[in-house]
C-alpha cells in the first residue's frame, strides 16, 4: 500500500491529520522533531501508522525515509509555529519553515512523489485590504512567519513550473480545538472560564479573526490532498467568518454560565512589539466549488464542542 508521510506529524494539526488518514486505513509515517509536538499524541493508532523522530532540514534523513517506506504522498506541517515566536527568532523560524520546504520539494523532485500538501496560513496576506480575503490578495505578511509561509508557497511554485511537482498550499486561519497547545485565544479563555479564574483581556475586542475548527482544518487537508488535478495551488480553508474576540468573550461565557471574562477594545497584539493586523473572513469559494469543502463549524459550535473536549478531562499535551 502506498505510504503518506506527515511531517510534523506529532504535532497540534500533523497528528491530527495522521488519526484521520489511519482511520480511514491509510498506511501513515509521521516524521517529527519533537520541538513542539509530543509522541503522545500519536498513541495508540495501531499499526499502520509509524512514528519516526527526525528532522525536516536533514535532506539526507528525509530522502531515507522517503525511499524506505516508498512514500507516494506527502502532508507537510512541520513548522515553527506562529507568529510570536518568529518575533523573538525570526533566523530559526525562516531556516526551519523555508529549508524544511526546500526538502519537502528535492525529495519529491528525486523520487517523483505524486503530491505534498503544505499547510500555509493566511498569515501570509499581512493586513487584509479587502474582506472577504480571496487567495488572490496580495501576499503582505507583516512577520517572519508569514515571510516563511510565502516564500514556501514560492519555492512550490518554481518546482512546480521546472519539475511539474505538484505542491499544494492549503491556507489556514487561527485553527483551534482539542488539544490546541500554545496559549491563544479562544484555548486562554475556556480554561480560565472552566477553572472559575477570572480573566479580563486589557485589549483585543475589536479583532476579527476567522477561528477555524480543528475538524473543518483537517477535512479542508484532506481534499486538496485526494482531489484529481489541481486547477489552483492555494485555497483558503477556514470557517469563512469573521468574528471579534468580544464575540468569542460573549459565546464562551453564554457557554460556560458564570465564566468572569471580560476584554477591553482596540486590536489584537502578538507582543508589545506587534499588533496583529486588520483580519476578517477569508473567501473559501474556490475551496468550496474546487473541493467541495463545506465547513461544518460555525464559532459557536466550534467553543462548544472544544468545551466539551476539557469537560471529559481531555488536557492539551506540551512539551
Ligand atoms: N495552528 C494554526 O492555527 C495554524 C494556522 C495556519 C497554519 N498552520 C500551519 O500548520 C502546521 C502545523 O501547525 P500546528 O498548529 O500543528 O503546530 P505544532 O507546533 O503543533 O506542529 C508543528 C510540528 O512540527 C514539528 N517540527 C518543528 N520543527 C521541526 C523540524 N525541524 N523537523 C521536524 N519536525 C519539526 C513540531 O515538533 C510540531 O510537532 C504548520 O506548518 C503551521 O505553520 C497552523
Amino acid at each position: 500500500m502506498a505510504c503518506v508521510l506527515v511531517t510534523g506529524g506529532a504535532g497540534f494539526l500533523g497528528a491530527a491529520v495522521v488519526r484521520r488518514l489511519a482511520g480511514r486505513g491509510d498506511r501513515v509515517i509521521a516524521l517529527d522533531n519533537f520541538q513542539a509536538g509530543v509522541p503522545a499524541n500519536l498513541e495508540g493508532l495501531g499499526c499502520n501508522v509509524g512514528v519516526f523522530g527526525g528532522d525536516v532540514t536533514d535532506l539526507g534523513g528525509l530522502l531515507g525515509l522517503i525511499r524506505q517506506h516508498r512514500v507516494r504522498r506527502i502532508i507537510h506541517a512541520a513548522a515553527i509555529v506562529s507568529t510570536l515566536s518568529s518575533l523573538s527568532a525570526p533566523s530559526h523560524v525562516t531556516r526551519v519553515n523555508i529549508e524544511g520546504t526546500l526538502n519537502v520539494l528535492e525529495a519529491m523532485r528525486l523520487f517523483d512523489v505524486e503530491r505534498a500538501v503544505h499547510i500555509s496560513s493566511e498569515e501570509t496576506y499581512g493586513a487584509f485590504r479587502c474582506e472577504p480575503a480571496d487567495e488572490e490578495h496580495p501576499a503582505l505578511p507583516t512577520a517572519p512567519y508569514g515571510i516563511s509561509k510565502v516564500a514556501s508557497e514560492q519555492l512550490g511554485r518554481f518546482y512546480r513550473t521546472v519539475y511539474k511537482t505538484d505542491f499544494i498550499n492549503v491556507r489556514t486561519s487561527w485553527v483551534y480545538g482539542p488539544g490546541f497547545p500554545r496559549q491563544r485565544i479562544p484555548r486562554t479563555l475556556i480554561e480560565a472560564a472552566l477553572a472559575g479564574r477570572p480573566l479580563h483581556l486589557p485589549r483585543g475586542g475589536d479583532a476579527r479573526i476567522d477561528h477555524t475548527y480543528l475538524d473543518d482544518c483537517v477535512d479542508g487537508i484532506l481534499l486538496a490532498l485526494d482531489h484529481a488535478v489541481h486547477p489552483f495551488d492555494a485555497y483558503n480553508v477556514a470557517s469563512g467568518e469573521g468574528r471579534t474576540t468580544a464575540e468569542m468573550v460573549a459565546l464562551v461565557k453564554d457557554l460556560i454560565p458564570g465564566a468572569d471574562l471580560s476584554v477591553g477594545p482596540g486590536p489584537l497584539w502578538y507582543d508589545d512589539r506587534l499588533v496583529v493586523p486588520p483580519k476578517g473572513a477569508l473567501d473559501l469559494t474556490r475551496a468550496k466549488r474546487v473541493l467541495g469543502y463545506r465547513p461544518k463549524y460555525d464559532l459557536c459550535r466550534g467553543l462548544a464542542s472544544y468545551i466539551e473536549w476539557y469537560r471529559r478531562g481531555q488536557l492539551p499535551r506540551e512539551n
